[in-house]
């Protein structure tokens, strides 16, 4: 409905009740129905999974998933991913604009100078077990984090956001690569400032005090656009769970923590980690029909399949399957059998009209996996590697959030479905 500028839609309850709700537009996607005058009426609305509603207002990240696009502050991820450095894009979140020379210098010289961690975080290490899962120890050392930078705690300051965000991009990588470590059993790899972001985290990860480290630049690129691809998604589950803990003014290390943990779920991150155990499973290519015809009668899924948003191609699955011709070449594994494996499942459901019907694509989860196994990374490494680049999403969004006037604490209401009003009965007359 028009009325001059002002759009509205009306809301007719069954009892004849109505309400004008203020229709919202942003620069780009779908318009948003305003409801928040709607407890007026003593009403909320139904929502589980928060299909239809848009809990805050961003500027960072804008997908648009009929059509495959993805832009971080109005940048196609397809440009960022062929041109840009991560550190480029962390900028990028965090500030809305590409910085120039000068700015990136700076930039990168400040996230360069915080990769060290406090030698007392060192020791959370050692109350795991060695075989514990990295993200587990991941969830614990981040979150730690908050005990020790008491200088910088005040979150309504922009300086002490800007000084938070600086350490987690500087430092989740320090840790990520120590948690691999422990696990593994070899000496810690302290920062060298002489590499670049992605060269360093490498170094840290795969180097040994025994050797020298000589990075291969093509492996580098391809870790780096996985950096980018994985920077940021809009609301997604663990950027939501950042937000939320956030919005009751928590600390934002401890927050960062909570969106790990929520991304370490097989529905989310933990998906390229699913993907590589599905194709082990598996086996042999000559059992891709047989696996498809499972999926088909729903004992299992595809994994690496569908997205909540994207009811096309996942932008960022082209880019990997790309990077993955890339690295695969490089390393002379062109025949891999994973790869292989994974193409044919492609194609069997490319042409399938389950899969067509239901729009399921592959997302970005399907090829990273066998991009990152074949860089040497172990499977329970992957989630950790993605939470690695999400933080910069996480950190600009909880950002962006603190400065949002319209901040709330996040409280969503609830169809209460539960047993009525009742009296307590004594145990001995149950
Ligand atoms: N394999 C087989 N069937 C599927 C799949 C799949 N991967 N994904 C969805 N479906 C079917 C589902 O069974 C349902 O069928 P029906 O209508 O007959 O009941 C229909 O498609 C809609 O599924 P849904 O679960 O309602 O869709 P959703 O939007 O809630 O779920 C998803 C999105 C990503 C959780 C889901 O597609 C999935 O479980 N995919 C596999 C896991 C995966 O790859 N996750 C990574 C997501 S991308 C990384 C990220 O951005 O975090």
């Amino acid at each position: 409905m028009e009325n001059q500028n002002r759009r509205v839609a009306t809301l007719t309850l069954d009892d004849g009740r109505s309400i004008e709700l203020p229709i919202m537009s942003g620069t780009l996607g779908a318009d948003v129905i305003d409801i928040r005058e709607l407890g007026k009426l003593g009403m909320f609305t139904y929502d589980p999974g928060f299909l239809s509603t848009a809990s805050c207002s961003s500027e960072i990240t804008f997908i648009d998933g009929d059509a495959g696009l993805l832009y971080y502050r109005g940048y196609p991820i397809e440009q960022l991913a062929e041109h840009s450095s991560f550190l480029e894009v962390c900028y990028l979140m965090l500030n809305g604009e590409l910085p120039d020379a000068q700015q990136h210098e700076a930039f990168g010289n400040k996230v360069t100078r915080h990769t060290m961690v406090h030698d007392q975080l060192v020791r959370f290490y050692n109350g795991f077990r060695r075989d514990a899962h990295p993200m587990a120890v991941m969830v614990g050392v981040v979150g730690a984090l908050s005990a020790f930078y008491h200088d910088s705690i005040d979150i309504s300051n922009p300086a002490h956001r800007e000084i938070s965000a600086m350490r987690m991009i500087a430092k989740v990588p320090t840790i990520a690569a120590m948690a691999y470590k422990y696990n593994t059993g070899e000496p810690f790899m302290y920062p060298k400032n002489s590499f670049g972001y992605v060269e360093n985290f490498m170094y840290m990860m795969f180097g040994t005090p025994c050797e020298d480290y000589v990075p291969n630049p093509v492996l580098v690129r391809a870790l780096e656009r996985i950096f980018i691809l994985h920077a940021d998604h809009e609301q997604n589950a663990s950027t939501s769970t950042v937000r939320l803990a956030g919005s009751s003014g928590a600390n934002p290390y401890a927050c960062v923590s909570s969106g790990i943990a929520a991304l370490w779920g097989p529905a989310h991150g933990g998906a390229n980690e699913a993907v590589l155990k599905m194709l082990e499973e598996i086996g042999d290519i000559s059992r891709a029909a047989e696996f498809m015809a499972g999926v088909k009668d729903k004992k299992y899924r595809l994994m690496g399949f569908g997205h909540r948003v994207y009811k096309s191609m996942d932008p960022r699955a082209s880019v990997m399957r790309r990077t993955c011709y890339e690295v695969l070449r490089e390393l002379k594994l062109e025949d891999d059998r994973m790869f292989q494996m994974a193409l044919e499942l492609e194609q069997i459901a490319l042409k399938d009209d389950y899969f067509i019907e239901r729009r399921l694509y592959p997302n970005v989860d399907f090829y990273s996996g066998i991009v990152l196994r074949a860089l040497g990374v172990p499977t329970n490494m992957f989630t950790v590697f993605f939470a690695l680049a999400r933080t910069i999403g996480w950190v600009s969004q909880w950002s962006e959030m603190i400065a949002d006037n319209e901040r709330k604490i996040g409280r969503p209401r609830q169809l209460y479905q539960g047993a009525v009003r009742r009296d307590y009965v004594p145990i001995d007359r149950r």
